[in-house]
């Protein structure tokens, strides 16, 4: 969706520049071209070869090498550019281009700039909150400089909070969003649901399972990068929000059935969260306690409300697309098959969870996609070209049923 693309990345000295090789396959896999300038202390953390391998182009770094100068002065770098991209953006480099720097190629370049720039910061949670970081943020901003991130998370520096990179899917959604005019999900409502849920037992314990929400949110994000207006109804994760989705966060199924259909009118519905089937019957207002020699407490359990099968039975309420998960562990396009029809849902995504497959918590995932008109296998594939894939088919089949229902 970037073909043709042209992104300048002017890759700064942080940890997190290990991450931006990863853009740079993801732009490419998009269809964009990526050229990078790398900074002194960039190069510390990645090689100007591997820069370069992913790139398929050579690096620049030199600003006085007779070489770079002749075949490519810095004005040109960006003239041949449609966006730069500053990732990571250390407080370094964002100190030198609010003070309008031009003391390495990087800094020349940003200055030179008639191009949008978007800013993806990186950098130790006292350095992003220290005055002199906000006023240059600031500034940038106030000087048509996009930022995307910093997210709060665990830091190389054993530390927590705002500072961490952006994840190479965001900062691609962001690319998107400044550069792609076309967004085929423009105008519909979607929501996702994602993550587990957590029914109480009593105030101190709970019943959950091993979702990690990476694949929920990856569609969550996918969808709003295709214009879509998103709300992600979450349960507890530790995966961090996807920019310019709507996140509202619950516990339970109940919580999390109330919140999706407080979500509204929708157009889009896909239920990617592994719901408990049950809770507590009668959870306890107070902690259980253990009583010496006395049995362990019967557990009683009451089933939970299920969304998918609500969303897809809502009379005209109903989303025009509804789309369901389906984790099994054996028979899995059987099963999925029948839980289509059981649940009432347009599509289901089924995938194997079994234990050796690494799907819970994992990068990958290898599903199936089982429609109207059949099954279709796709290839193993990382959870963010999953939901990107998917996002594309959702976009195609709602502007087909747009054209039949306009022909009709
Ligand atoms: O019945 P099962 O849990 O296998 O169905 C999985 C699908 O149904 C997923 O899409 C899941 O999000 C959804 N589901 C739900 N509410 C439940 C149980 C499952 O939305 N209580």
């Amino acid at each position: 969706m970037l073909h043709g693309k042209r992104i300048l990345l002017i890759v700064a000295g942080g940890i997190a520049a290990f991450k931006s090789l990863d853009l740079i396959r993801r732009l490419r896999e998009r269809g964009a071209s990526v050229r990078c300038v790398l900074t002194e202390a960039g190069a510390k953390f990645v090689t100007p070869l591997s820069l370069q391998a992913l790139t398929e182009d050579r690096v620049y770094s030199d600003m006085f090498s007779l070489t770079d100068e002749s075949e490519m002065g810095h004005i040109q770098l960006s003239r041949d550019a449609d966006l730069l991209v500053v990732a990571p953006a250390t407080a370094n480099l964002l100190a030198r281009m609010a003070g309008g720097l031009a003391d390495d190629l990087a800094a020349t370049v940003l200055l030179a700039t008639d191009k949008p720039v978007l800013a993806a910061p990186a950098m130790n949670v006292r350095m992003w909150t220290h005055a002199a970081t906000v006023a240059n943020v600031e500034t940038l901003k106030k000087r048509g400089v996009t930022f995307v991130g910093p997210n709060d998370g665990a830091m190389a520096c054993n530390e927590f909070g705002p500072g961490r990179m952006s994840e190479p899917l965001e900062i691609v959604a962001a690319i998107e969003a400044m550069l792609v005019r076309d967004r085929p999900l423009a105008g519909r409502r979607a929501l996702v649901t994602s993550g587990p849920t957590r029914e109480a037992l009593d105030p101190v314990r709970f019943i959950s399972n091993h979702s990690s929400g990476k694949q929920g949110h990856a569609i969550a994000a996918a969808l709003a990068e295709l214009g879509a207006d998103v709300t992600l109804v979450s349960g507890p994760v530790a995966v961090p929000d996807p920019t310019g989705v709507k996140v509202v966060r619950v516990e339970s199924a109940d919580q999390m059935l109330a919140a999706s259909l407080e979500a509204g009118a929708l157009d889009i519905a896909v239920c990617a969260a592994a719901v408990a089937d049950w809770k507590a019957a009668r959870p306890a207002t107070g902690k259980i306690k253990k009583q010496a020699g006395a049995p362990p407490p019967a557990l009683e359990l009451a089933p939970n409300p299920d969304i998918l099968a609500t969303l897809s039975k809502a009379g005209p309420r109903r989303p025009a697309l509804v789309v369901g998960f389906a984790a099994e562990t054996e028979n899995v396009v059987a099963n999925a098959v029948d839980k289509r029809t059981r649940k009432g849902c347009d599509w289901i995504v089924a995938n194997d969870v079994s234990p050796a497959t690494g799907t819970f918590g994992g990068e990958r995932n290898t599903v199936h996609l089982i429609t109207e008109a059949g099954v279709e296998d796709w290839p193993p594939l990382g959870k963010g070209d999953v939901a990107m894939r998917l996002a594309g088919r959702i976009a195609l089949h709602l502007a087909q049923a747009g054209k039949k229902q306009a022909a009709e």
